[in-house]
C-alpha cells in the first residue's frame, strides 16, 4: 500500500476529490495547513507598504491506496490541482506496512 500526501491549493481541493472519487479512491483525511515551497511564500504591497506572507494556507490531503491505484490518483491530482502557476502544490509518496480496519479486524489492501 502506498500513502499519498497532497499539499494542494485549497480552491483546488472540491475538484481533486472529485477526480479520486472517479479513480475509486474511497478514504481521505484532509487537514487545513501552512506551509511554503520554494518562494516562501510570497510578498504583498498594502497602502505603499510591503509585507511579506511566508506562511501560504494550503490543504494537505492524506489518502492510503493499494499499489496498483498509485500511478491513476497521481495522474488524477495533477489533472485537478494543476493551475501552472508556481504554489500548485507538491505531492509525497511513501509505503505503509500495515493497515487495520477497525470494524471488521480486515487488515492489508483489504481494509484500505
Ligand atoms: N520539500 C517540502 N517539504 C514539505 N512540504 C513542502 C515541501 N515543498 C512544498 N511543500 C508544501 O507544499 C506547499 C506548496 O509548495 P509549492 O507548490 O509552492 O512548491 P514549490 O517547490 O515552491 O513549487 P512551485 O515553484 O511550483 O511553487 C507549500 O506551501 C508547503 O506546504
Ligand atoms: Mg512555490
Amino acid at each position: 500500500m502506498k500513502k499519498v500526501e497532497a499539499i494542494i491549493r485549497p480552491e483546488t481541493l472540491p475538484g481533486v476529490r472529485q477526480a479520486l472519487e472517479q479513480v475509486g479512491v474511497t478514504g481521505l483525511t484532509i487537514v487545513q495547513v501552512l506551509g511554503h515551497g520554494a518562494q516562501k511564500g510570497v510578498t504583498q504591497q498594502w497602502k505603499g507598504n510591503t509585507y511579506s506572507v511566508d506562511l501560504l494556507p494550503k490543504v494537505e490531503l492524506k489518502t492510503v491506496i493499494p499499489d496498483e491505484k498509485l500511478e491513476a490518483v497521481l495522474k488524477a491530482i495533477e489533472q485537478s490541482a494543476k493551475t501552472g502557476a508556481v504554489g500548485d502544490g507538491k505531492v509525497f509518496i511513501s509505503s505503509v506496512e500495515e493497515v487495520l480496519r477497525v470494524r471488521t479486524g480486515e487488515r492489508g489492501a483489504a481494509a484500505v
